[in-house]
């Protein structure tokens, strides 16, 4: 991929405070002797992009595992995979119980869960639940291990409302690579109120999952999962993008309103999702819930570990394309030359034959917003994520961390009371990084130093934070102990597994 820095003493000159940049630009490239070759590479990869497109596939839909139906007791086995993403062509991939991602759960709220894992992997692992209000002991953090040839059982009681969350590994040193090669999967939270709207419900048909990956293929296999330093400082970012395990896919849809659950599942990625034309769209819920009332939009950026849901309408049309804009890492990147690259993500067909039975509702929720006087009342902290690579050549390691402290297994870095409020400024230095919070959604206060736009007003649990902070407001319901804490951390897998993620306890 380009490469960001570049652009940055290329384009404009340097900002305070971004004096580092420099010296990462200097310490890994040689200046404007690279131009040419940026400009040469990026013709090359976007003559690839076009490749993809020669080939079209129908969309998997992940198997739909509902919690009630399988009488709250879910058993996943964590295998070693042979995924066929060109046909007859096998890369070597993780999944549970499937060659790569898994199936998706269905829970309500008001029902408790029991799920076991089996973790048939020749090395440790964890399974977390991203978004879930769920205790320490069974969030599946770094601490939840796995271990390799072993089972491990917990008891996923929900109290949440409706909502898209998803589960991934979380072993540290391993995450980045073990999600990468597959293991990921959604949680579909269901509770009185998703039932009773008349929304787009047929899963898989106008209820669509999209869990939006990027992967590079060589000859049709997938590159395994290897970072150089330059990487654990830019993150991952790949080629090509595959939609729930599918290259360049698409899906018949009825001609009415369909309804996709985005996940952005990438190790690193940006996006910038629109539809061809630039049709408009609804956002309906972030990560913790329904929105209050669907938001009209025409472009939506995700980062990494982020959900939202959103409705689009192909009464009247014959098919729809939803396309992705591979962002630059720092959105002051402006391509004064080059267009972003851009790739279809999925073409809907509308085929007439299927029935069309949900709306747009105009009221979708009621969110108890929090007053001012939750904010007085709450706990303030502050969290800076940061990151250098100065002592590389001295220390041979990158510095990533958070106030300056880079994760450690055995160190609490916060210690929280349960029920109290807990107002969390928070600032990503050197370029954004997505912040995630475990345990607990969240309701953002202000966000670059603005309230949050409508379509953000919303349950969060990941939220992209840059140099001017961000305000984020909450309260943790279920205890987190220091032998199984909660972790907050940037979502960019090779930042959080490079230092960028500190941990924390809920006591009583
Ligand atoms: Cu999606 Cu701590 O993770
Ligand atoms: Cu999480
Ligand atoms: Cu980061």
């Amino acid at each position: 991929m380009l490469n960001n820095w570049l652009f940055k003493t290329q384009g404009k000159p340097d900002k305070g405070g971004k004096e580092m940049k420099k010296v990462l630009l200097q310490g890994s490239l040689l200046g404007t002797l690279m131009l040419a070759g940026v400009a040469a590479y990026l013709i090359l990869f976007l003559q690839d992009t076009g490749k993809t497109y020669a080939q079209e596939n129908p969309l998997q839909i992940p198997t739909l595992i509902d919690s009630l139906e399988a009488d709250n007791n879910i058993e996943l086995a964590i295998q070693d995979g042979a995924n066929e993403f060109f046909a007859g062509i096998k890369s070597d991939t993780k999944g549970f119980g499937q060659s790569y991602l898994g199936p998706t759960i269905r829970l309500y709220k008001g029902e408790t869960t029991r799920l076991t894992y089996r973790n048939n992997l020749t090395e440790n692992t964890t399974v977390h639940g991203h978004g879930l209000h769920v205790s320490g002991r069974v969030d599946g953090g770094p601490q939840g291990k796995i271990l390799a040839g072993q089972s491990l059982s917990v008891d996923l009681p929900i109290v949440q409302e409706a909502g898209t969350s998803w589960y991934h590994p979380h072993y540290m040193g391993k995450t980045g690579e073990q999600v990468h090669a597959g293991l990921a999967g959604l949680y579909i939270i269901e509770d009185e109120n998703s039932q009773s709207l008349p929304l787009p419900k047929a899963y898989g048909v106008d209820d669509i999952p999209l869990i939006i990956q990027d992967r590079t293929f060589v000859d049709g296999k997938m590159k395994p999962y290897k970072v150089t330093h330059r990487q654990i400082l830019d993150g991952l970012v790949e080629e090509t993008l595959v939609i729930n395990g599918t290259v360049n896919p698409y899906h018949q849809a009825p001609a009415g309103w369909v309804r996709l659950r985005l996940l952005n599942a990438s190790n690193a990625r940006f996006y910038r999702f629109f539809f061809t034309d630039d049709a408009p769209f609804y956002k309906i819920a972030t990560e913790g819930g329904f929105l209050n009332k669907p938001v009209a939009m025409t472009s939506l950026s995700m980062s990494p570990g982020e959900r939202n849901e959103i409705m689009v309408n192909l009464a009247d049309l014959t098919s729809l394309s939803l396309m992705a804009e591979f962002l630059p890492m720092d959105p002051e990147d402006q391509t004064w030359f080059f267009e972003n690259p851009v790739q279809r993500v999925i073409d809907l067909r509308v085929d007439t034959s299927l029935p069309a039975n949900g709306t747009l509702p105009s009221k979708l929720n009621d969110i108890a917003y929090y007053q001012q006087a939750d904010i007085d009342n709450a706990v303030r902290r502050d969290f800076t994520m940061y990151m250098e690579d100065e002592d590389q050549e001295l220390h041979g390691h990158n510095l990533l961390s958070i106030n300056n402290v880079a994760m450690q297994m055995d160190v609490i870095n916060e210690q929280v009371k349960q029920g109290d409020m807990e107002l969390w400024m928070v600032k990503g230095e050197m370029m954004p990084h997505p912040f995630h919070v475990h345990g607990v959604s969240f309701q953002i206060i202000t966000h670059n130093g603005q309230p949050p736009a409508e379509a953000d007003r919303g349950w969060k649990d990941t939220l992209v934070v840059t140099e001017e902070p961000t305000e984020i407001l909450m309260r943790f319901d279920h205890l987190a102990s220091q032998e199984f804490p909660y972790m907050y951390h940037c979502h960019i897998f090779e930042h959080e597994e490079s230092g960028m993620m500190g941990q924390f306890t809920v006591t009583q």
